[in-house]
């Protein structure tokens, strides 16, 4: 991950509480720590590691077990998400028509990698795999935008719309 995408933590009192209940809904129970990510990554939006120690604190699990996980099930992410969440599709019908081109545009455009997001949380970049609309292949999405039949050339106008 490169260092401009590291965004401050900025969980509240609120979003605590809610992960200390969860907790204590699985505490000493076999197999806690899977749901309990699952349920903090709700809360969150992902599992910075500010969360993964208050689970690990209140489950007496240790960090090194937590992260193993974390970056082992490829639903859990340790990056937030942005404002504006682009997903360009690896599919097949979009690949060949050229989707990794303008994947590599949008990246060098953020200067963010794939499942990262920018430091002001305005945008994060995801690949997908196939979203179903490959008649209008190549395709990206913004939030629940969809662009199709792109070319790189339109990449730039379709960020300007989210600047
Ligand atoms: S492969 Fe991209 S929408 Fe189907």
């Amino acid at each position: 991950m490169s260092e401009q995408t590291k965004v401050a933590f900025s969980g509240t009192k609120e979003q605590e509480e809610k992960l200390i209940q969860v907790i204590e809904k699985h505490k000493g129970k076999d197999g806690a720590l899977i749901p309990v990510l699952h349920e903090a990554q709700e809360i969150y939006g992902y599992l910075p590691i500010e969360v993964q120690e208050i689970i690990s604190e209140n489950l007496k699990i240790s960090m090194s077990e937590i992260y193993g996980v974390v970056t082992f099930y490829t639903q859990f992410t340790t990056n937030p998400k942005g404002q504006y969440k682009i997903a360009v599709c690896l599919g097949t019908a979009c690949y060949v028509k050229g989707s990794g081109i303008i994947l590599d545009k949008i990246k060098e455009k953020l200067g963010i990698e794939v499942g990262e997001c920018t430091p002001d949380g305005k945008y994060s970049i995801d690949a997908t795999r196939c979203i179903g609309a490959c008649g209008l292949a190549p395709v990206l999405t913004v939030n629940d935008d969809v662009y199709g039949r792109l070319t790189p050339d339109d990449v730039d106008g379709i960020l300007e719309k989210y600047m």
